[in-house]
């Protein structure tokens, strides 16, 4: 099978503005969240990306009508027709937010089977808490060979549902059974990641009631019947914004990032500070410009608002040229150095210790063959190609490509040489 690898020549300066597209992370939970509409329901800047692609092929399995534009961003889910309740495991293994299904069915047919999302190359993904809360509204539920079957004959009823962790898809996925459920729900310890906003925000343009999205209490009071009223446009994404600041200081450019949110950025924006960049913000851009060499910084993964694990890759390759000792801290996922192993390869100096990273910053990286093990590891690799003196060949691009949409095109408006090439 013809194999794509992404070849990258480092060195060049990123100068310019770039837009940022449509939030990952919303968009496979809004897709989910249109199986609960009564009525077609249309959601707005979409990203372009695989696993938008596999959201859309998930509907359409389970009987939905579906509209993708993929060029406007723009799908319109008709749920009406949706005549199956099982996702396959093809489908699952593909994305991993495909739990959300759980809650989206329970919640408008009383019954769902999803198979287990299983573990995968950032660590375990265990989906307890969500099985947990699903308990809580009243759902029978059982794995069964490996799928989760949950059953509501009488339907859900709201209930106190106490994470034990804070998790986003564990939040997000009792948010959606809780949205039909009869009476209130009450989330303790809830994510606040600006998805679980966004995703509170949609069921609510469609006639439920969350309030407390964004804090760690939030409150939903379950209604018989959503319908969508008018067009729903998903917020930016976090992540690739993230990126893109990364990649404009590992080059030591001066690029604008337009259509962003700032104040999702503040924990990276205060990084880059200590590191020496500069960062200005506007209302829906942030300006980030190299003033010189890069101080070596420490910092900790942490739940929203502190620093996002799905940065801390980007990041750490960051890290790998800026002067002295910088020490990350992974406390989200067990196993999310992958990328520094393969940064080895291209004269990074790093230590791991279990949860921890010691990067001592070297003053030049250069081209090799890497291989991305998931996707923020694969931008990552990015960043150290477009930080590296010579090529460097990134294998499995198939990770970037579940999350970040036109990657290539927008690096290289920006000076950027990298390019795909097929073998
Ligand atoms: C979401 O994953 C994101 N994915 C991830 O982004 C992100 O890394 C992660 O949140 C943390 O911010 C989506 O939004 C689709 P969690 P999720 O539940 O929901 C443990 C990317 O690169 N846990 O917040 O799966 C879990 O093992 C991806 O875009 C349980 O133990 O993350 C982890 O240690 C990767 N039991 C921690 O909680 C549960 O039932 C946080 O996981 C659920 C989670």
């Amino acid at each position: 099978m013809a194999e794509e690898r992404m070849l990258i020549t480092g060195g060049q300066r990123l100068e310019g503005a770039v837009r940022v597209s449509g939030g990952k992370n919303t968009a496979v939970a809004i897709i989910p969240a249109a199986i609960l509409s009564q009525t077609p329901c249309v959601i707005e800047n979409l990203p372009s990306i695989e696993d938008v692609h596999v959201s859309v092929e998930t509907l359409q399995h389970l009987g939905a009508k579906v509209l993708w534009d993929p060029r406007e961003g723009i799908m319109q889910v008709d749920a009406s027709t949706i005549n199956r309740t099982d996702v396959p495991l093809e489908l699952c293994r593909r994305m991993r937010a495909s739990s959300y299904y759980i809650g989206a069915l329970l919640a408008r047919f009383g019954e769902a089977s999803v198979p287990l999302p299983g573990g995968c190359n950032i660590g375990r993904r265990p989906i307890d808490q969500h099985i947990k809360g699903m308990r809580m509204l009243g759902a029978e539920v059982e794995i069964v060979g490996g799928t989760v079957m949950a059953r509501a004959r009488d339907g859900l009823i709201g209930g106190d549902v106490f994470m034990d962790m804070v998790t986003v898809g564990g939040t997000i996925n009792v948010m959606l059974a809780a949205a039909c459920a009869q009476g209130i729900t009450t989330i303790y310890n809830a994510a606040k990641e600006p998805h679980i906003v966004d995703t509170a925000n949609f069921l609510n343009s469609m006639g439920c009631k969350v309030k407390g999205a964004g804090t760690d209490v939030i409150r939903v009071r379950g209604v018989s019947h959503l319908s969508s009223r008018r067009p729903y446009a998903v917020i930016p994404d976090q992540i690739e914004t993230g990126t893109l600041m990364i990649a404009a200081a590992a080059t030591h450019g001066d690029v604008t990032i337009s259509g962003c949110i700032p104040t999702h950025m503040e924990a990276l924006t205060a990084k880059l500070l200590e590191m020496g960049a500069r960062v200005d913000e506007r209302d829906d851009a942030i300006r980030v410009r190299s003033m010189g060499a890069h101080r070596g910084v420490t910092f900790k993964t942490q739940v929203y608002p502190g620093f996002p694990t799905d940065l801390q890759q980007p990041m750490s390759a960051l890290l790998c040229t800026a002067t002295g000792t910088s020490t990350v801290v992974e406390n989200i996922f067990e196993s999310r150095f992958r990328h520094l192993m393969e940064m080895e390869r291209m004269g990074a100096r790093v230590r791991l210790f279990e949860q921890t990273a010691v990067i001592e910053g070297v003053p030049q990286l250069h081209g090799a063959a890497v291989e991305a093990s998931d996707l923020r590891a694969g931008a990552a690799l990015v960043i150290a190609g477009l930080m590296a003196q010579g090529t460097t060949e990134i294998s499995n691009t198939h990770y970037i490509d579940r999350g970040y949409e036109h990657l290539e095109d927008k690096l290289q408006g920006l000076g950027a040489r990298i390019s795909r090439v097929t073998y």
